[in-house]
């Protein structure tokens, strides 16, 4: 099957314009060995590429091009499969486009197209590529961030240090901080449930009678605000997870939870309780009934993995939640990934229009922070600042400007 593989960079600046014919030549000839069409489009800056062939060449050749150190900010646009090639014709042509008059360049690059393209104006490469030679595309940039600047350090934290199992539980908790790391500081601190020897949540959920879970999930609060008590939690928030169900099914539920906060010496406000998308869609009456009554109790709520499941934005039409956390799947090689950053963006700005702080989870490279603080957010939880620890915070690492 014929695929298509198009992505953008930046000539890295140790790299001269000069190189790039030895670049070219070299690709040619290898392109030419895997069977792989394409162009590379240069405005002096920027490049953009098509790559077509087998996916297995194809992906062969990216593989080393990924790599390459004279180029950087690379960011994969497109991947699809295509019925012919668009540049049958060509291993792999350098169009400079700034030797070309304004409005020429676009003509001169379809010419070298295998003709069923030339008018085929909708088809999505060559979208990109108009967009690329007439610097639409830049309206989409964000300021490049360079994620080598960062050196991490790790603070101790102002908690009581952890403890080992605490007996006489069902369950234990460990706390993941959520940061700012701009600002240094944490924001709030996740109880991760688990098993009563400290094990996967799965363990400690497979210990309840089916029967039992909302009621268990609904107890099991206690023993995490009772933690966030005895590691000195102060003003910071504590976000427990829950299932919207344990809500509606356990009688009294909402005054259970506000009981199990007074008694830790906590108030509502500081508490956030996170659901997530799928729990709240598949019985959205009975959660909307639910989240009244947190609501007017002074409990934020969090929409927990978005963008994981089946809902989507169209949830954010029928409900506006105070936090919005990010699902790893969407934040994992945002960096290097086109069709990701600009989801996200529509996340961002869909946010922002309606004040919904967002959270970015499962944060893991510096490169992945760098993109999502320079696209707007400020929230960040994942192992790049701290994994959860169980009974206790762990010490964060935080970033500093080394340059
Ligand atoms: C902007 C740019 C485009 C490139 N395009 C190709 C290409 O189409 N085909 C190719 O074989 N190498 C291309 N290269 C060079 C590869 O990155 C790499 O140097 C080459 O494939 C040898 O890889 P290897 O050292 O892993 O064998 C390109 C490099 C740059 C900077």
């Amino acid at each position: 099957m014929l695929s298509t593989l198009i992505y953008r960079s930046r000539l890295s600046p140790a790299c001269s314009v000069k190189e790039l014919n030895q670049i070219v030549t070299k690709a040619q000839a290898r392109n030419a060995a895997l069977e792989i069409t394409g162009i590379l489009l240069f405005d002096g800056d920027y490049f953009l590429q098509v790559l077509e062939g087998a996916e297995s060449a194809v992906n062969q050749v990216y593989g080393s091009i990924r790599r390459d150190p004279r180029h950087c900010n690379l960011v994969e646009l497109m991947r699809d499969y295509a019925p012919l090639r668009r540049f049958g014709n060509l291993g792999m042509e350098l169009f400079d486009t700034r030797r070309y008059a304004q409005g020429s360049i676009l003509e001169a690059v379809l010419q070298k197209g295998t003709s069923r393209y030339n008018l085929a104006y909708d088809d999505r490469a060559l979208k990109f590529i108009r967009s690329f030679v007439e610097g639409h595309w830049r309206a989409h940039l964000l300021p490049c961030p360079d994620s080598a600047n960062w050196r991490f350090a790790t603070r101790e934290n102002p908690f009581s240090l952890p403890m080992d199992l605490i007996p006489g539980q069902p369950c234990q908790f460990a706390l993941q901080p959520i940061v700012e790391p701009l600002r240094g500081q944490i924001s709030s601190l996740e109880a991760l449930i688990r098993g009563t020897d400290g094990g996967s949540p799965a363990d400690y959920f497979a210990s309840v009678a089916p029967e039992k879970v909302y009621e268990a999930d609904l107890l099991s609060k206690n023993y995490a605000f009772a933690l966030a008590k005895r590691i000195g939690i102060g003003n910071h928030k504590i976000a427990v997870n829950l299932l919207p169900m344990s809500l509606v099914m356990v009688p009294n539920a909402v005054g259970i939870l506000l009981d199990q906060i007074a008694r830790n010496g906590l108030i509502p406000e500081q508490v956030v309780v996170e659901v997530t998308e799928d729990e709240v869609i598949s019985r959205f009456d009975e959660f909307v009934i639910a989240i009244r009554q947190l609501r007017s109790a002074g409990i934020a709520l969090a929409i927990d993995d978005f963008g994981s499941g089946f809902a989507g934005l169209s949830l954010l039409s029928k409900f506006q939640p105070e936090k919005l956390k990010l699902d790893r799947t969407l934040v994992s090689d945002i960096h290097i990934n086109g069709p990701k950053q600009a989801i996200v963006q529509a996340i961002i700005n869909c946010c922002a229009a309606l004040e919904i702080t967002i959270v970015a989870e499962g944060v893991e490279k510096v490169e992945e922070w760098c993109w999502l603080q320079a696209a707007g957010i400020q929230r960040f939880q994942g192992y790049l600042f701290a994994r959860p620890l169980l009974n206790g915070v762990p010490p964060v690492a935080w970033p500093d400007n080394a340059v």
